[in-house]
């Protein structure tokens, strides 16, 4: 069957592998469908191996060239021994992680994300979904809803990544939310936020295409460029007594703006840092004991918020369709995908390879 695999930065090619053979006990096969191509794929392609594994993955044993795709949905076609919870035929959604699930502290409870030799579907795993098919863990597959689209089953990922930000964040009815960087994770953390009840939207970005991809997801979020922008005073001007917003949630990976966070929060607002930093950085500490602030991380997410994020979607409280720009085919993944999304004057945000084309 055909994959795209990852064997060096800038050398994704497709490949012809071996087809899969029947699922072990506790596994499951998937026919992919649609697939998202996520910033973490660009950085691997751009500047990787970076958690694409040089040597054998020490839980899950993969090295390259691995196959990649961490969002992705398909149909189950065969189910090993002892997995009851999908049959042959069931459209699913891929929880990525693979972690031990009992033995450590963070794997009793449910927190994959947090383990000590975490790999991931599509990074660290023998199979990803920018392939015909998969060979899953039972539990990476959630049978999706009815009223979810296949398309929206590759969405479930990104967005549980944001709906774990807005739960460190703790965002409620009436808050008001701030959030950097208009990327997919930034627009699918204000549809989050507004499922959530927060009625007082911004987002800031540097990109007016991207500024205006998320006023078309959101006719009511405040767009600030903080370029030409003074991003406080538009912040202050529009909450409640000049005070500033309630939560920020950085969704850029750099320190401006996790410093528009801190400058753009009230007085013991909360800070959840989302975007990936590079490294050791700089921000304002006078200002974070000052201004009584509460500044968290947020990584992946809890891997049991699978079905609570696919209701979201499928009930229509976080309609994440709304980020997808573009679908193409597996052969075009680079030249229509990946390198459309590092085009630095491209408007693309989330781009679906489609494996039925
Ligand atoms: N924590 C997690 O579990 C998790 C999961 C997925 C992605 N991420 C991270 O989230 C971040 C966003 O992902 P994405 O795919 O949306 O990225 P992206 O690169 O597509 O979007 C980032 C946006 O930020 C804008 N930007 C740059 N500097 C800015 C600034 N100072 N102020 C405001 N906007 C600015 C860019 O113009 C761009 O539109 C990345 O760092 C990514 O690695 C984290
Ligand atoms: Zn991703």
């Amino acid at each position: 069957m055909k994959a795209l695999r990852f064997h060096a930065a800038k050398d994704l090619r497709i490949d012809t592998v071996d087809d899969i053979s029947p699922p072990g006990p506790g596994q499951v096969v998937v026919k992919n469908r649609y697939v998202g191509i996520c910033g973490t794929d660009l950085h691997e392609y751009a500047n990787g191996p970076i958690f694409i594994p040089t040597d054998p993955h020490p839980y899950t044993g993969a090295q390259g060239p691995q196959i990649m795709g961490h969002e992705f949905g398909g149909t189950v076609t065969a189910v090993g021994e002892g997995v009851s919870h999908v049959s042959v035929g069931d459209r699913v959604s891929i929880q990525p992680l693979v972690a031990p699930r009992t033995g450590e502290y963070f794997a009793e409870r449910g927190l994959l994300n947090l383990s000590p030799v975490l790999g991931l579907v599509g990074l660290s795993y023998g199979w990803g979904g920018m392939a015909e098919a998969a060979l899953l863990n039972d539990y990476n597959v959630y049978k999706i809803p009815d009223a979810m689209s296949e398309e929206e089953a590759a969405l479930v990922e990104p967005t549980a990544v944001t709906v774990y930000a807005c739960d460190r964040a703790g965002v409620s009815a009436g808050n008001s939310v701030l959030v950097t960087g208009a990327g997919p994770i930034g627009i699918l953390a204000l549809l989050s936020a507004k499922a959530f009840g927060a009625t007082t939207l911004f987002v800031s970005d540097m990109n007016e295409t991207r500024l205006k991809l998320a006023k078309d997801a959101l006719p009511e979020v405040i767009t600030i460029n903080p370029a030409k922008d003074d991003l406080v005073a538009v912040i202050q001007s529009n909450t409640q007594d000049n005070l500033g917003c309630d939560i920020a949630i950085e969704c850029v990976g750099n320190d401006k703006a996790l410093q528009s966070c801190l400058d753009g929060v009230r007085k013991q607002g909360v800070i959840v840092a989302t975007g990936v930093h590079p490294g050791v950085g700089k921000l304002n500490f006078f200002d974070v004991t000052f201004k009584d602030v509460t500044l968290k991380g947020s990584w992946c997410y809890p891997a049991h918020s699978w079905p609570r994020v696919m209701d979201l979607i499928a009930s229509g409280a976080i309609p994440a369709r709304k980020v997808v720009t573009k679908k193409i085919a597996l052969d075009d993944a680079v030249s229509e995908g990946f390198e459309a999304l590092l085009d630095p004057a491209g408007t693309q945000l989330k781009i679906l390879i489609d494996l039925a084309r």
